[in-house]
């Protein structure tokens, strides 16, 4: 949840998470998420309200995340947000989770300028896209098959590492030997800008099984060796984006985005080049209400507001180039 003023920037925000719910599954619950936020939404309105020293009237948009996701739990969001609008008469709009992620690093300072080349690495994505402004998106390449965050926790799993694996494999990582296994750079030589990561993980179950003992310094160089290979992977397609696109600017976002090897590698690989990498502050790579909040901001800043006041629909799967390219020929009322 948060608040955000075009002129004054973030006013406050509020995050819930939902990481110990779940926990005890070793995933996400969808009935158990939705719930929760039924609980928790109203409070965190208040509490970033209350913080701001604003009240729910001052209030001039009321933004939510309509899709991708599990539809349950978009569902509490959308319903709060038309609930809101209904009762203060304002206008609701709903946010592509990812455009979220991709205007996120302009929240950061110093912020890109567009146009540029964005890596999208969460738990359900992984793309590069061509940012010429917002809601100008072209996608450039995608994931055949698993997403990279999900390489990393269906690997964290491997590792006998608690849900969720991703930040729990970083940080084992961070004391292990990035080259005492070479493991497959999926794709890494194909003229495309795809990646495939589901490979890597049966990679590593393999090596495991191979093991004799797999004590604390044998899963550290384990987890070193798979961060080293999706790096390696995420930092080549993402250079070769920004030649092909003819751009010198890349932005990074999403949970992986929060993964401390991988931004130094961008960061090396940018600066190589001649290139600038930008990221959004750590806490804003993974999900959070400042960058739904924000996108709105910055997408109805300039036109006016399509009003959706009572009636709102939810899109558990939404493909983000196609809903720009939609958006652009349906002007706004
Ligand atoms: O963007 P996000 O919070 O949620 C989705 O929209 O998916 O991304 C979550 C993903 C998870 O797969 C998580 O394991 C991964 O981001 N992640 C990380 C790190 N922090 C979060 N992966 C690698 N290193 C990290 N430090
Ligand atoms: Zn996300």
């Amino acid at each position: 949840m948060a608040l955000y003023d075009a002129a004054a920037g973030l006013l406050g925000e509020a995050l819930h998470s939902q990481v110990r719910l779940h926990a005890d599954y070793g995933g996400v619950v969808p009935e158990l998420a939705s719930r929760d936020h039924v609980r928790r939404l109203l409070p965190l309105v208040r509490e970033v309200l209350e913080g701001a020293g604003r009240r729910v009237e001052d209030l001039d948009l009321i933004a939510f995340t309509r899709g991708p996701g599990l539809g349950g739990a978009l569902l509490v969001g959308a319903s709060v947000a038309a609930g809101l609008g209904l009762a203060l008469g304002k206008p609701t709009v709903g946010i592509h989770h990812l455009e979220g992620h991709l205007l996120s690093p302009l929240l950061a300072d110093p912020r890109p300028a567009f146009p540029f080349v964005a890596l999208l690495v969460s738990g359900g994505h992984t793309q590069l896209m061509r940012v010429d402004g917002v809601g100008r998106y072209a996608l450039l390449g995608e994931t055949q098959d698993d997403a990279a965050g999900e390489a990393f926790d269906k690997t964290a799993t491997v590792l006998g590492l608690e849900y969720p694996g991703g930040p729990a494999l970083a940080r084992l990582a961070a004391t292990g030997d990035p080259a005492r296994h070479h493991f497959p750079r999926p794709m890494i030589a194909s003229a495309d800008l795809d990646f495939s990561f589901s490979g890597l993980k049966t990679a590593v179950l393999t090596r495991v099984r191979e093991l004799a003992r797999l004590d604390e310094k044998a899963r550290a160089d384990l987890a070193a060796s798979f961060q080293a290979a999706v790096v390696d992977v995420l930092v080549a397609k993402c250079v070769r984006a920004l030649e092909r696109e003819g751009l010198d600017r890349l932005v990074v976002a999403g949970g992986v985005g929060a993964n401390a090897a991988l931004r130094e590698a961008l960061v090396r690989a940018t600066r190589e080049r001649g290139s600038e990498a930008y990221f959004p502050p750590a806490r804003l790579c993974t999900d959070n209400g400042a960058m739904i909040a924000f996108a709105a901001a910055l997408k109805y800043a300039e036109c006016a507001v399509p009003s959706e006041a009572c009636a709102f629909t939810v899109f558990p799967r939404w493909d983000l180039a196609q809903a720009a390219a939609a958006a652009q020929s349906t002007p706004l009322r």
